[in-house]
């Protein structure tokens, strides 16, 4: 079997937005692998540049010219040469050369096409045939923010998390039950509720921020009443996105307030307190460690994830590592270009005793490898939405996972 590169190919395809995004293929001469890159919409600002200065075309034109000739003769099992290799051809600490979704897509193709050239799927190659652990799914119920065209709730995301699922199969049908009751929820209590939903598939509703908690919080209830899991709520609440550093604060448009780091501070210890939130991700500016750090001291049995805040740069978590900031972070290949540098990032966390919780984007396409990362890297969390085409696929790729582990499957210990 061999897993030499014969042939790399690279096209533009469209994302769940409608915008454009990278596409690679790899073929080694027992292989074949093909990823494509999602985007973020309330990035990060230490994230990795997504395309050189042109977009998605002039990724392509370098691509054509700078990566295509370097890989060709390769052996793709090789993965942390091809990513240092596309780190040495970049030559920026950036990817802002051959941008970051073009690293990405080359990497995780690469590694499909290795994994496939030994006839293993990806998830095993990943996790040297050990992997065995499913992640409990972390999905996007209600939502606002960056996601969403009109006036919704501030804070971006509410999720429910299905802890003690026995199996994924049953985490993921609490989940989309979580879903259809908020739907319902909101139908009874919001008179203008159209069923409208953002980029991850998660209901908009025209609500005031607390006031959306209580009905997720409310539906996550009654349904670990009526299944045998525990099913807690969450919150992404992306706060970078609604913070005025000029003034200080946080700007809360629905509740016509505003709230200085001192009230942040309280105002989500309140939350984690009176919902008994599992998990509650980047509750301050993505600079603010010194924030995220008290936050970690004083909230009990809650996990506070930084996504923003870390963007899955091994640097950025060191630190908060050293400070105490956060017990969790979010894995987002594409934030940090390379598979080799966010498995890098993975291991620290797991070291240090911080849950990694592989991500996907706001802007996605039916691309499912999230689902073999997750398992691959051994990560106990994945958010990944509940409905929509596009998160959908990762659910139903980890179901097919589940099926294919049979009887050594089990779920991750969280
Ligand atoms: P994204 O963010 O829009 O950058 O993908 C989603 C998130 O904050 O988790
Ligand atoms: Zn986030």
């Amino acid at each position: 079997m061999s897993s030499i590169i014969e042939e790399v190919v690279a096209r533009k395809i469209f994302n769940s937005r409608g915008r454009k995004t990278i596409e690679v293929d790899i073929i080694t001469e027992d292989g074949f692998g093909s990823a494509a890159a999602p985007a973020g919409a309330s990035t990060g600002k230490a994230e990795v540049v997504s395309y050189p200065e042109g977009g998605v075309e002039a990724a392509l034109e370098k691509f054509e010219e700078l990566v295509v000739p370097e890989l060709i003769g390769m052996d793709a099992e090789e993965q942390s040469d091809i990513d240092a290799l596309l780190h040495e051809i970049d030559d920026t600490l950036n990817f802002s050369n051959i941008g970051g979704n073009t690293a990405f897509a080359v990497s995780l193709a690469n590694a499909e096409a290795a994994a496939t050239s030994f006839d293993l799927p990806l998830f095993k190659y990943l996790s040297g045939c050990v992997g065995n652990e499913l992640p409990y799914p972390l999905g996007n119920v209600l939502g606002g923010g960056k996601h969403v065209l009109g006036k919704t709730t501030d804070i971006q995301e509410y999720l429910v998390i299905p802890l003690n699922a026995s199996s994924f199969a049953e985490a993921a049908a609490a989940n989309v039950k979580v879903h259809a009751k908020v739907g319902r929820l909101l139908k009874k209590t919001c008179k203008r509720f159209t069923g409208g939903r953002g980029d991850e598939g998660a209901w908009a509703p025209n609500i005031a921020n607390e006031d959306a908690l209580a009905i997720v919080s409310q539906a996550c209830q009654e349904v670990s009443d009526e299944m045998d899991v525990e099913c807690r709520p969450c919150l992404d609440v992306a706060a970078s996105s609604f913070y005025d550093a000029k003034k200080g604060v946080y700007v809360y448009s629905m509740d016509s307030k505003n709230r200085d780091s001192g009230e942040q501070l309280e105002f989500m210890l309140q939350l984690i307190e009176e919902y008994n939130l599992a998990y509650v991700e980047d509750p301050f500016d993505e600079d603010d460690y010194d924030s995220f750090a008290e936050l970690t001291k004083k909230a009990t049995n809650c996990l506070i994830c930084g996504d923003d805040l870390f963007v899955t740069n091994r640097d950025r978590l060191a630190k908060g590592i050293e400070m105490g900031a956060g017990n969790s972070l979010i894995v987002k290949v594409n934030q940090i270009g390379t598979l080799t540098d966010a498995l890098e990032t993975t291991k620290l966390a797991k070291w240090a005793g911080y849950v990694p919780v592989m991500s996907h984007r706001s802007g996605e396409t039916v691309d499912t490898h999230l689902a073999h990362l997750a398992v691959g890297f051994g990560c106990p969390v994945i958010k990944t939405g509940v409905l929509h085409g596009e998160r959908v696929a990762k659910i139903n790729e980890l179901n097919r996972i589940e099926e294919n582990l049979g009887n050594r499957a089990q779920m991750s210990i969280l």
